[in-house]
């Protein structure tokens, strides 16, 4: 693709969530800066902990990545050298940015479909070895439904990225999305503890570890702090016991920890 028709292609979006750059100096606008540390920060967090576990590349792995958006994560596992990638989201606009993105980077398209849809409805017939499950848990109502679906195509593997309650033990609190362009139908989200995490994954099969906090800056990170967000690597063998743990809260420190964020939420209405 030519340098000039890419830029217009990119500009006739009026936002983007990712910093990609291309051949002959072209990017992505990003007009908050800290967004770029952001997913520097995530991919050194929890993607690089999957390819510790993968031994280093995703070769000879389907993956799924469910609520993909501009499909960040998507061409990371492409650029990992995973055999497939399926992106999926409910809005077309982020698909049309993931389609441009892999087009301008020149990606065998043999290795990779993007799809519109909400994955409660999108039928996924295909099977795959790893889902992506990044910001999503955190988002929608259903997360049984969510399990089963990942379950459901044969996932070995599912990294899972997400807000959490900090009510101790196996609880999802319910909530409203702050942010409405992640809301697919309702704006009531049911947010899961670590505890349910762990817990709803195994009831599928997964051991699951919440993975050691690595983050070396917290630009537009805040919502990493106070395990208020965590990633976890759920896995069907025993592999994830070799990846380091983040240590659990202290007992009754999730009650200062509520208090603060019924403060930050009623700030925010
Ligand atoms: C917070 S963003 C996370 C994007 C990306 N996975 C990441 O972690 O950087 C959540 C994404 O999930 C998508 N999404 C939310 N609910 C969905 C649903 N029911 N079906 C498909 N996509 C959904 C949204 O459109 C949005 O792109």
């Amino acid at each position: 693709m030519e340098t000039g028709e890419l830029k217009e292609r990119i500009a006739a979006f009026p936002r983007w969530h990712y910093r990609f750059e291309f051949d002959g100096g072209v990017s992505t606008p990003m007009p908050d800066p800290g967004m770029v540390n952001r997913h520097e920060q995530r991919r050194r967090y929890f993607f690089a902990a999957l390819l510790r576990l993968m031994g280093g590349s995703l070769q000879g792995r389907r993956v799924l990545d469910l609520g993909c958006n501009a499909g960040f994560w998507s061409l990371e596992a492409v650029e990992a050298q995973a055999d497939f990638v399926l992106g999926l989201d409910a809005r077309q606009d982020y698909i049309e940015q993931a389609s441009l993105v892999f087009e301008a980077k020149g990606i065998d398209p043999r290795g990779y479909r993007f799809e519109v849809g909400d994955l409660f409805e999108h039928p996924i017939e295909e099977s795959f070895d790893i889902v992506l499950c990044l910001g999503l848990l955190n988002v929608v109502a259903k997360p049984v439904e969510l399990f089963e679906l990942m379950a459901g195509v044969g996932a070995e593997t599912i990294v899972i990225d997400t807000g959490l309650s900090r009510v101790p033990s196996a609880f999802f609190e319910l909530s409203r999305l702050l942010e409405p362009r992640n809301a697919v139908g309702s704006d009531i989200v049911l947010i899961p503890t670590r505890d349910a995490v762990v817990e709803l994954a195994g009831r599928f099969g997964y051991n699951t570890v919440a993975l050691a906090l690595n983050i070396t800056d917290y630009t537009s990170m805040d919502d990493y702090r106070d395990d208020r967000r965590l990633a976890f690597i759920c896995s069907k063998g025993g592999s994830v016991s070799t990846l380091a743990a983040e240590p659990p809260m202290p007992p009754n420190a999730w009650l200062a920890a509520a208090a603060r964020t019924a403060r930050r939420v009623r700030r925010s209405r």
